[in-house]
């Protein structure tokens, strides 16, 4: 036993920021952030904190799935940083929801969302669990140094969310981590301890962006292939690769070791930039409302991030197809 995915829903903040905006204030052009990343705006949570991204999310899908709150047996969430360390963002979202039932927080980075969804997986495989709410939220905008235009022109902030029900759509899962703190961290917040002589510096991200560019590739083509095989299915069975949202050369060099076509590898990194965690479930309930998603699907969905770690895993769409409410990317 599994899951199936019965809902989807995502939220984005108003404010939209474009490589022009950023080009006013940092030595940058649209030209070197277009053709770098694929990325032309991102959206920004000016008045929005993390915890109203992840309610409004969460509402959509427990809508889209035609769910109550109170139905609910446990609530997940994977972000890098809720609005406080505690109470972690799952209460605060339980809180707001009005459920009652467990909730906690998991930090993969970007491969959030595929760590949640193998420790959905668990609980439904123990029956322990009949509906769950996955929500992914990141307010990355907040976690940046504005002056190192190498860095903050990439991200993006945004919530998404699934409600899981009992089901076999999941056909197969791996996750990795390779503990590596060199090729990117966000440090944690000092305190003020007299007796510590411990000070962390500035809560921004610090990456080295080849290094992780070299690792994202394999680990995205790789993940695919291996997936697809512990499925038990070939690459060509795969209706979309729906990849975590970082760069567009990421997507189009992984496409090519994966000899896949472009129609095949779903993206909204040019509306988005990286949004971590949220970036694969955004896109999924993006692709759900355009009515681009088919009864029977299977769906190849992989994702790296800071830690390092990685997912991939390949679902079963099992819904009808959704008239589109969306327009197409
Ligand atoms: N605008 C203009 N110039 C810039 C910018 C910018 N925004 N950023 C960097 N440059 C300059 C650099 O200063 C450098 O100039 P120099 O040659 O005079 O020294 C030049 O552009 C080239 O810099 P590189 O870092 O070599 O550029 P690269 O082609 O590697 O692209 C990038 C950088 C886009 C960051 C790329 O390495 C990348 O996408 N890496 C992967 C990052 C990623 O996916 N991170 C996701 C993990 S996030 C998470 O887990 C939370």
């Amino acid at each position: 036993m599994s899951f199936t995915i019965a809902g989807t829903g995502s939220y984005l903040p108003q404010k939209v920021v474009t490589n022009d905006d950023l080009a006013t204030f940092l030595d940058t052009s649209d030209e070197w952030i277009s053709t770098r990343t694929g990325i032309r705006s991102r959206h920004v949570a000016v008045a929005e904190t993390v915890t109203e991204m992840a309610v409004a999310a969460a509402r959509a899908a427990l809508a889209d799935s035609g769910s109550a709150p109170e139905q609910l047996d446990l609530i997940l969430c994977a972000t890098l940083a809720g609005e406080y360390i505690t109470p972690s963002l799952s209460c605060m979202v339980q809180k707001e929801l009005g459920a009652c039932c467990p909730a906690f927080d998991l930090n993969a980075a970007c491969s959030g969302f595929l760590y949640a969804l193998d420790v959905a997986a668990g609980y439904f495989a123990r029956g322990r669990v009949k509906k769950v709410l996955v929500v992914c939220a990141e307010a990355m905008t907040r976690l940046m140094d504005w002056t190192d235009r190498s860095t903050c022109v990439l991200f993006g902030d945004g919530a998404a969310a699934v409600v899981l029900e009992p089901g076999e759509d999941l056909l197969a899962i791996r996750l990795s981590a390779t503990g590596n703190s060199d090729a990117l961290h966000i440090p944690h917040v000092s305190g003020n301890c007299p007796y510590s002589g411990y000070d962390r510096g500035p809560v921004s991200l610090v990456m080295n962006g080849q290094e992780v560019y070299k690792f994202a590739v394999a680990a995205m083509s790789q993940g695919v292939e291996k997936a697809a095989a512990e499925a038990g299915i070939a690459l060509e069975d795969i209706a979309l690769v729906i990849p975590h949202q970082a760069n567009m050369r990421i997507l189009e060099a992984a496409r090519k070791k994966l000899r896949m076509p472009a129609e095949k590898i779903a993206s909204n990194i040019g509306q988005c930039g990286n949004t971590s965690a949220a970036s694969l479930p955004i896109l999924l309930d993006q692709l759900n409302r355009q009515g681009r998603l088919n009864k029977g699907d299977l769906l190849a969905l992989t994702a790296f991030g800071g830690g390092l770690t990685t997912g991939a895993c390949i679902l079963r769409w099992a819904r009808e197809r959704k008239k589109a409410e969306e327009p197409a990317f």
